[in-house]
């Protein structure tokens, strides 16, 4: 019988989860199924939220609009750098497994859109870690292609309404990274 704390949760679980997750962007071919990442959403909606604005979306990306922004990136990434890293990032991206973006409502007043923002923070960190339980990665991207206006178009989304938080690569992963923090004494202040 594991050692459970009065909410259930084993004792150790959420910090296992917490410290081993790592941002993945080698993965396996296998798609993870449909109802976890269902799941994982459904989650991720738990996360304290201000006011209960529910902020977020999320959007699952099907094959053809992850198609298309791979092509849309690839295009991005033309113009930057040529054929041959358009070439290579367009494989790469039609070789990932899942795609999901998450965004956030905007609103006028610039405060409220500031908590929103990390509200849809913590949501995300929900799904990452319920997902990295259930042995699959994200990597959480802001690169530019999530400011094109050709993303909301592909999405079907009005920029005028939302933002995007994060464009998440998803699936089970063929290497973890190692990364470092420096140690927590360099960040925590105890005051008397
Ligand atoms: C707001 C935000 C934006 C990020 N954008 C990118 C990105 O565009 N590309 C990328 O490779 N990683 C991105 N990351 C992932 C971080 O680089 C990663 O979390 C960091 O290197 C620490 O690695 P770890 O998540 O494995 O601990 C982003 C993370 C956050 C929180």
């Amino acid at each position: 019988m594991p050692d459970l704390f009065p909410t259930g949760i084993e004792k150790d679980a959420v910090a296992r989860a917490i410290r081993t997750r790592r941002s993945i962007q080698l993965f396996r071919p296998e798609k993870p199924d449909p109802a976890l990442v269902r799941q994982a959403v459904d989650l991720a909606r738990w996360a304290p939220n201000h006011k209960l604005t529910e902020p977020w979306r999320f959007y699952v990306l099907g094959e053809e609009t992850s198609r298309r922004l791979a092509e849309r990136n690839a295009e991005l990434v033309r113009a930057d750098l040529g054929d041959g890293a358009a070439e290579n990032k367009l494989k790469r991206w039609l070789g990932i497994p899942g795609w999901l973006a998450l965004t956030c409502r905007k609103t006028e007043d610039s405060f409220r859109e500031r908590e929103d923002y990390a509200a849809c923070c913590c949501a995300a960190q929900n799904m990452m870690l319920f997902l990295w339980s259930h042995g699959v990665g994200m990597k959480w991207t802001t690169g530019p292609v999530t400011r094109d206006p050709e993303f909301f178009k592909i999405l079907d989304i009005s920029d005028q309404k939302e933002f995007v938080v994060s464009l998440f690569m998803y699936g089970y992963p063929a290497d973890t990274p190692v990364t470092e923090r420096a140690g927590v004494e360099e960040h925590l202040v105890v005051l008397g």
